[in-house]
């Protein structure tokens, strides 16, 4: 089994947090964001310009907590399946990453 992650609960609802993983032998920052018991995880950088989108380390959320937010420019994209309905990015997505849900833990990958 993958190491988790952290625990559901550890996250708010809606809430999210930042997590350095390694993939191909490279470190990647991701995002884990929490709607409802489901959890998105996307890779933290913006189709825009490739900068990572949180303001503060692990803040990725709007404050009505519906979208996720670019801090740079403000490019609002959907926790569901991260596309941009509105910034300089619109009509893009952010990268998917694959996460799971086991016995409360969230890992990386499909389990
Ligand atoms: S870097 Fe995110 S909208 Fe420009």
């Amino acid at each position: 089994m993958n190491e988790a992650l952290c625990r559901l609960e550890e996250l708010a609802d809606p809430g999210s947090a930042s997590f350095t993983v390694e993939q191909d032998g490279t470190r990647l920052s991701i995002m884990v964001v929490r709607q409802d018991d489901e959890v998105f995880g996307y890779v933290n950088s913006c189709p825009h310009v490739g900068v990572m989108l949180d303001f503060e380390p692990g803040r990725f959320l709007d404050s009505e907590r519906r979208f996720i937010l670019c801090s740079s420019h403000g490019a609002l994209f959907r926790i569901r399946d991260g596309f941009c309905v509105s910034g300089p990015c619109a009509g893009k997505s952010l990268t998917p990453y694959p996460l799971s849900l086991k016995d409360g833990f969230v890992l990386p990958g499909r389990g």
